[in-house]
């Protein structure tokens, strides 16, 4: 017992020593945490000062702290409203349902599940206004431009522009009547052009104009209004100082499956539409472009039938591809891809190929951009298990970095409502890249290869107050 005892004191005593130092050390081990916090305050201000010179960015809050509030996961419970009563002989005339019937009375304008996500004019996000909602983005609700117009800008993209120090976005104009070309063929609208939006907060945003229009009378021109212009984005090139826009382009029977490039001076266009081409002489219809941090910009499609992506370089000018191609996520019948890079990874976000119909997203990370890509699964958290497996009811479209939130960016979506596509909606909500992943792959021995992708579902959410001093700073 003694023994015991004097032991316990003797590990006592250490444990002091070794947290103070010992009793001959004390004086000159507080003289040396003394000059160390000195020393680490001058390496401090000496940074703080050189990133001032420089112009650099100044974060002046620590990205977890502001980011915390965003990633909390929000749980939403809706009762869904009583499925729409089926005409057994439409049953027989359509044939059995591929999609769950709640996904079918969703679709339908008219009906309550519609209602349910589709909330009237009256709850419009709308910039005109001030008071309590400001900044507030609400998924799914009308959305208002600072004319207090509707947004009209889907399967859109945003281009953050260093010289006017502003966020573009661009997106597909569908203000117009939505009818069936032929009785079996998709829901579509007339080509009326691509329009563009501006803003510096990300909240509020101006009309710019259509920046580039479709072709009201010219019946074999690319634009024509019966065709198909879709999923635009713009990238700035740096050389040439031109806005490059790549966009689907196709017939109205979806059998074109091209790419399509027009380009110009500035931001807000007039954009002139240069020519439409199959990639590498294969099929492309949803798409995107992607410019990494070294000026090398690069495009994916979705290809062969919508069984596979495809990934190639662009030419140093934006306006082409090159001969490099890349078959990714083959056989796994991917699209609306969204593409996006942190801390050297890529990422991608793909949805599954049901019309404008929603389903499960799909996060992909790859340490080449060129790939191998892998699938990382279902990215949607919080909400409920019926909007986890339809992305919140929308489909990908755009991921935008937040500028100065190092893994923080914004998940852009579009809420399609085919029976009136000009009243569909926009889905954004916070996304982030950190954590490890939940399931590890086979091969990887329990080690996670991947940081985790979060898309955090929120009814109502706004960007961290200081993220505006950030950005600012930024630019
Ligand atoms: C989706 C595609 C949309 C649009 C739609 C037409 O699969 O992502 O951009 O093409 O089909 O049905």
């Amino acid at each position: 017992m003694k023994i015991g005892k004097g032991r316990k004191k003797m590990r006592n005593k250490q444990r002091k020593s070794s947290a103070l130092g010992s009793d001959a050390g004390c004086g000159s081990s507080l003289s040396c945490i003394v000059w160390s916090l000195v020393g680490f305050g001058l390496v401090c201000f000496i940074f703080l000062k050189h990133q001032a010179d420089s112009g650099q960015t100044h974060v002046y809050f620590s990205p977890l702290h502001a980011t915390r509030e965003l990633e909390d996961i929000e749980e939403d419970h809706f009762r869904l409203p009583p499925p729409h009563k089926v005409n057994p002989r439409a049953v027989k005339r359509r044939g059995p349902r591929k999609q769950p019937k709640v996904i079918d009375d969703y679709l339908e304008e008219s009906s309550a599940v519609h209602a349910l996500f589709f909330p009237d004019q009256m709850t419009a996000v709308d910039p005109t206004k001030g008071g309590n909602d400001s900044m507030y983005f609400y998924p799914g609700r009308v959305w208002l431009d600072t004319d207090g117009n509707t947004i009209q800008a889907h399967g859109g993209g945003i281009m953050y522009d260093h010289k006017t120090a502003r966020f573009y976005w661009y997106g597909e104009n569908k203000d117009g009547p939505t009818y069936q070309a032929r009785p079996k063929g998709t829901q579509r609208v007339d080509i009326i052009g691509v329009s563009c939006y501006s803003s510096k907060d990300l909240w509020s945003w101006t009309h710019e104009g259509i920046v580039l229009r479709g072709e009201p009378s010219n019946v074999i021109h690319d634009l024509y209004k019966s065709k198909v212009l879709e999923r635009p984005k713009v990238i700035y090139n740096d050389r040439t100082e031109k806005y490059i826009m790549w966009m689907h382009i196709d017939d109205a029977n979806y059998t074109k499956a091209s790419v399509g490039v027009a380009v110009s001076s500035s931001p807000t266009g007039p954009f002139t539409y240069l020519y439409s081409f199959r990639p590498h002489g294969c099929e492309s219809r949803d798409m995107t472009v992607f410019k990494d941090d070294d000026g090398m910009a690069y495009l994916f499609y979705s290809s062969r039938d919508n069984t596979e992506l495809h990934v190639s370089p662009l030419t140093e000018d934006y306006l082409q591809i090159t001969a490099a191609m890349k078959r990714i996520l083959i056989r796994r019948h991917r699209e609306a891809p969204a593409v996006f890079k942190h801390q050297g990874t890529y990422y991608m976000i793909t949805s599954g190929c049901s019309g404008w119909a929603p389903n499960r997203a799909l996060a992909h990370a790859a340490e080449s951009i060129m790939g191998p890509w892998e699938t990382l699964g279902n990215p949607c958290v919080g909400g409920n298990r019926f909007y986890r497996l339809t992305t919140f009811l929308s489909q990908s479209t755009f991921v935008l970095p937040l500028p100065g939130l190092s893994g923080a960016f914004i998940f852009m979506a579009d809420r399609w409502s085919p029976s009136n596509l000009r009243d569909s909606r926009y889905v954004w909500l916070p996304l982030f890249v950190g954590g490890l992943a939940d399931e590890p792959l086979d091969y990887s021995f329990g080690f996670p290869l991947w940081s985790r992708v979060s898309i955090y579902w929120h009814k109502k959410w706004r960007l961290p107050e200081d993220w505006k001093i950030a950005n600012t700073a930024n630019t």
